[in-house]
């Protein structure tokens, strides 16, 4: 029998054998381009190029993270696990921009040797200005993008993680040295710095013109190239009409959500577009806030008042 026939289809579709980096190895993963600005031991900003790095704690935490898997011999691991800070710097899409990203991507360089001819320039950011008597590294000009980060070395028992020759187990399960090449950081942000024209769209609201152009990395393949695809024109898809819960719905849960606090229909009107699954939570922070400020009916008026509390908070 020839090879091809012995391939089973499931519904169209091939098992694939996941393999050491699944993500690059065996799919097809759109990533991100970031350049990681940590400190040396001499105190130089060293840039190495990050795909793998990610929202972490987005909500309902004290802080907000992102989450950077990392090769544990990496200049960026020990950087990290010295001195707990870092700057990932987002990258336009330009194909000298790409190209340098490969060039800092690529191991076993120091810091010395990558930055010598460093397309990239690199400036303080805001937490030097905050602190000038401490250290950190530098930002990124060209990138659209910053988030100024330092590490949280407690989640995890990772406190003690130092940089070593070689790590033996036990490994951590998701922060600090996971592995024996690997590592995880959950990275605390502590500013996100934006550049003043994409600053100005996430204030006043995006339009197609808006969005800046971003490269779409595919990782590394066949053991010969890196693979990203270039921006193109972004558009908008409205999310579907008549998928909020309709007005009888929002009646039904607003009258039993509470013994005290209850609903004017119009108020009730005014969620008609949350989606079912948020609209307890809704409601629930409707009547906390009719609590503190001792309310026991909401009409209209009181809900523009929770929802604008809202839209500030968010901002
Ligand atoms: C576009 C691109 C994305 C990369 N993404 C990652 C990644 O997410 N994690 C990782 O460990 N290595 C990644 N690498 C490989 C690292 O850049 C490489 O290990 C490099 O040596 C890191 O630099 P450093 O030693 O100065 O930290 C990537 C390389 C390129 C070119």
């Amino acid at each position: 029998m020839e090879e091809s026939k012995k391939i089973e289809e499931l519904n169209g579709f091939r098992d694939l054998r996941i393999v050491d980096n699944f993500y690059q190895t065996s799919s097809f993963f759109p990533m991100p381009t970031t350049e990681i600005g940590t400190l040396n031991e001499a105190g130089e900003t060293n840039l190495g190029s990050y795909s793998l790095c990610f929202p972490y704690y987005i909500a309902g935490k004290e802080y907000y993270a992102m989450l950077l898997c990392c090769r544990n011999s990496s200049n960026t691991a020990k950087n990290i696990l010295r001195t707990g800070k870092c700057t990932i710097n987002f990258i336009p899409d330009k194909r000298k921009y790409f190209k340098e990203a490969v060039r800092l991507g690529f191991p076993g360089e120091t810091t010395e040797e990558k930055m010598k001819d460093c397309l990239f320039h690199l400036v303080d950011g805001k937490c030097a200005r905050e602190h000038p008597e401490e250290q950190y590294p530098k930002i990124v000009e060209e990138a659209f993008q910053v988030f100024e980060c330092s590490w949280v070395r407690e989640l995890d028992g990772a406190e003690n993680d130092q940089v070593q020759e070689e790590y033996l187990p036990p490994y951590h399960q998701f922060n600090g040295i996971t592995s024996q090449h690997g590592a995880h950081f959950i990275l605390k942000i502590e500013h996100i710095l934006m550049k003043p024209k994409y600053y100005d769209a996430i204030i006043n609201g995006v339009d197609a013109r808006s969005f800046l152009t971003v490269p779409v990395d595919y990782g590394y393949r066949d053991s010969k190239n890196f693979w990203y695809t270039r921006f193109r024109r972004p558009i908008a898809e409205p999310i579907p009409e008549n998928k909020g819960v309709g007005l009888d719905s929002v009646k039904y849960a607003a009258s039993r959500i509470d013994p005290e606090v209850k609903f004017t229909d119009e108020a009730c009107a005014m969620l008609v577009k949350v989606p079912r699954v948020f609209l307890n939570t809704v409601l629930k922070g409707c009547v906390s806030w009719a609590k503190e400020n001792k309310v026991t009916l909401i009409t209209e008026k009181e809900m523009q008042i929770i929802q604008d509390k809202r839209n500030k908070e968010k901002k």
